[in-house]
């Protein structure tokens, strides 16, 4: 009898509550609520990813008692303006704006008052009853681009500063998350996926198909660890079957557990067997992203898609789905552009076509435009 205690004890304190499984069926709302007043959709997912702050206790505590998993979402690296405790963040902890995102900025990971505000954030998502947190942004984007581009920056202290900090970030999130028994999740992240494979228990992974580096997933994915996968078909619901062989049938995703979305992750989803869904939700969570003015100078070097070799480390970001670049313009002086080279994008005096093989690309539409 003593024996069977014992053993139950160890195995309630070695585990953090839910188990996660490689290959779970999941859906992930971020725009909006799941809304319980009717039927919640699809019935078959047990894992849903859904956003904290928005999102209530009640409804989470709902959703536990409908049997799902539920993961919850945070921006943990940035700053966004409309969140409540946007307020409670010092000047000396935001960095520059995100490229992409004008309403976020990178946050300043070794900061006492940063971690401080995320370890409130954790508890709150404890206290909702989540089982697991989805902690974003935790790469920032000078990191990402030089592990992305240059061999020669990898052995500067920089690099490993830089990298240094993330890893030791993640590791402070994920440990007190295990605190308050919440499992927690790498959101891409890629460059440091090997360094905290064993601290966390699954993956978020946003585009790897898309950029071919699902592979990357290989030994996590072997050691028993899901990885909850999701790309952004250019006009989802629409996808054609190029985008479906891509996004479902790329190199690596052996177990994946992949959901096709549209770039606001709302409530429709798409899987790779065809069947699709809507989840009905009440508004909260992200709001729409502003349009970014014309006036800014196109960005000249997109973290995601700069990628010089398939073999190189590269994370990518949240939410920037590339979409075929619209008119197709002129080739002035017969010019050609490059692989990864820009074709496109307001303000854009270049050349737009790509050499042979290539396509120009919006990876940040209507702003940037590269040829993949
Ligand atoms: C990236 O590097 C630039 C130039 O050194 C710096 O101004 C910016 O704050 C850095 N961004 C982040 C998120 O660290
Ligand atoms: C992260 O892991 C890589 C590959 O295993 C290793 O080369 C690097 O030194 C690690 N970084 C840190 C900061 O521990």
């Amino acid at each position: 009898m003593l024996c069977w205690f014992l053993a139950a004890c160890a195995c309630v304190g070695t585990s953090l509550g839910v188990e996660f499984a490689v290959g779970q069926k999941f859906q992930i709302v971020l725009s909006g609520i799941p809304n319980l007043d009717t039927p919640l959709v699809p019935a078959d997912a047990p894992v849903y990813d859904i956003d904290l702050e928005g999102t209530s206790a009640e409804t989470i505590t709902a959703m536990k008692a409908m049997g799902k998993t539920v993961i919850c979402y945070f921006s943990a690296g940035t700053v966004e303006n409309w969140r409540p405790d946007a307020n409670k963040f010092a000047a000396a902890d935001m960095g520059s704006v995100l490229k992409e995102w004008p309403n976020e900025r990178w946050l300043k990971l070794s900061s006492d008052n940063v971690r401080s505000i995320m370890k409130t954030r954790i508890q709150n998502a404890a206290t909702k009853g989540c089982d697991a947190i989805d902690p974003d942004n935790t790469v920032n984007e000078n990191l990402t681009l030089i592990n992305d581009h240059l061999d020669g920056y990898q052995n500067t202290n920089g690099l490993n500063l830089k990298e240094a900090d993330t890893i030791d970030y993640m590791k402070f999130l994920s440990s007190f998350a295990a605190s308050l028994g919440l499992q927690t999740g790498l959101k891409n992240s890629l460059a440091i996926l090997p360094n905290i494979s064993n601290i966390v228990q699954f993956a978020v992974n946003e585009q790897c198909a898309q950029f071919q580096e699902c592979e990357q997933y290989d030994d996590f994915i072997k050691s028993g660890k899901p990885v909850f996968h999701i790309e952004y078909p250019a006009k989802a619901p629409q996808v054609t079957d190029a985008e479906k062989k891509t996004d479902c049938q790329s190199t690596g995703m052996v177990g994946f557990s992949t959901v096709l979305k549209t770039m606001s992750v709302d409530g429709w989803v798409g899987y790779c067997d065809g069947s699709s869904a809507t989840t009905s939700t009440s508004p909260g969570g992200e709001p729409p992203k502003p349009p970014k003015s014309t006036t800014t100078a196109p960005i000249t070097t997109p973290r995601t898609t700069s990628k010089p070799t398939p073999t190189k480390t590269t994370s990518s970001t949240t939410r920037k789905p590339t979409t075929t670049a619209p008119g197709g313009g002129g080739s002035p002086g017969g010019c050609t552009q490059k692989h990864w080279d820009q074709c496109g994008g307001n303000d854009w005096k270049g050349c737009t076509v790509c050499a042979a093989g290539f396509q120009c690309k919006g990876v940040s539409p209507p702003w940037y435009y590269q040829c993949l």
